[in-house]
């Protein structure tokens, strides 16, 4: 499904046709999408100046632009004022009003691109002269002015030209979600042998005065349950304990075993060995995955890091089931997760596999 073509289309040019003029009709049509326009409680609070160009008002108005707006905005066949009114009739507030003339201003938008026109909205304007210029009351207050025309005639100043050239563009969106406080479980993947550290148990080793292990559940303590796979420890009463079978098994069956425990529509699964793992990385996996199945932390050479993820847990749970093989991540990239990299510092990538690991990270606390 792609974006309607009416959305994708619109823009903001500034190279306006200086000779085109706008006709009674267009004009019309163009207030009558604003005024349809939703607004809080229906309180329509959004009020409007127009000037025609070649009208006194259009030049006065022109005049209370920024000086960067100046230079383009004549040309505009209409100049209109979005107006919001700070006090109903009565004398209530309008909390919403600013919204409200913004979703006017987004209606009288799409209809000029509809009618073949573009709106360039200004909030570059001097508020006590387009009040002045304009009329208005205490309670009528400027919001933006919408410069309405058609693109077309002369080229602009070079400036302009090469900024109207520049691709349009917006954040990604995995950037713009927020998770939302989403209800999340953790489960934490505590078993492994620890070969390379002589088969000591790893979540327990120390870094900064506490365990790896609860280092890792401080960082989830955000989830509603946090799930430990792997050998019985001492750990916090809400802490639920699971053993994968076999023991010792791998992360597949551990993550299984976790995921029988996991009751939130997103699970994060992590390994219990990163010793600079925050919350702030945990929300934004969780924000990052909202439109997918799957976040996973990359590192800074960009290499995946598929103990430190956020997972719906919807897609997860058959994605396991379906797995033949033992390795984790035969599971995983099927899900297609979404790669969050971090600045960070110290990166919380970074784990415990070795002495140096081991000694590397004690050095960063
Ligand atoms: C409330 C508001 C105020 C704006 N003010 C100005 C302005 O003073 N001068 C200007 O050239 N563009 C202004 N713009 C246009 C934005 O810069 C433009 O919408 C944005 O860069 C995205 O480009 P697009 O509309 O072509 O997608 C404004 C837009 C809005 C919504």
């Amino acid at each position: 499904m792609t974006v309607h073509p009416l959305l994708a289309s619109r823009w903001s040019p500034r190279r306006l046709d200086p000779d085109q003029v706008l006709t009674r009709e267009d004009l019309r049509t163009l207030l009558e999408a604003a005024r349809w326009a939703p607004s809080s409680g229906n309180t329509q609070p959004t009020r409007y100046v127009v000037a025609l160009r070649g009208e006194p008002l259009h030049a006065r108005l022109l005049g209370t632009l920024k000086r960067g707006n100046r230079t383009w905005a004549g040309r505009a066949a209409a100049l209109v004022v979005l107006v919001v009114l700070e006090h109903d009739e009565t004398g209530r507030d309008l909390p919403s009003g600013r919204h409200d003339a913004g979703q006017a201003a987004a209606h009288l938008s799409l209809q000029a691109e509809a009618q073949g026109l573009h709106a360039h909205q200004m909030s570059g304007f001097d508020g006590d002269a387009v009040r002045e210029a304009a009329g208005l009351t205490e309670v009528q207050r400027p919001v933006v002015v919408v410069a309405v025309g058609a693109e077309g005639g002369p080229p602009l100043d070079e400036r302009l030209a090469a900024r109207e050239a520049e691709p349009r563009t917006r954040r990604p969106l995995a950037e713009l979600l927020l998770p939302g406080r989403q209800a999340y479980d953790a489960v934490v993947l505590a078993g492994g042998q620890a070969r390379r550290l002589g088969g000591v148990d790893k979540p327990g080793l120390e870094v900064g005065g506490r365990s790896l292990l609860d280092r890792v559940l401080a960082a989830s303590a955000g989830a509603a349950v946090r799930v430990v796979v792997g050998p019985p420890r001492e750990l916090p009463g809400d802490v639920v304990q699971v053993r994968e079978d076999p023991p010792g098994g791998g992360p597949v069956p551990a993550l299984r075993a976790g995921l029988a425990e996991v009751r939130s529509p997103w699970v994060v699964v992590l390994a219990a060995d990163l010793p600079f793992l925050d919350a702030g990385v945990l929300d934004g996996l969780l924000a990052a995955a909202q439109d997918r199945d799957g976040a996973l932390l990359v590192d800074d050479a960009g290499h995946e890091q598929w103990l430190c993820g956020a997972w719906r847990t919807a897609a997860l749970v058959p994605a396991l089931a379906a797995l033949q093989g033992a390795r984790l991540r035969e599971a995983l990239v099927p899900l297609d997760p979404v790669h969050v990299r971090t600045q960070a510092s110290p990166a919380p990538w970074l784990d415990c596999d070795t002495e140096d690991d081991l000694a590397a990270a004690r050095r960063q606390t």
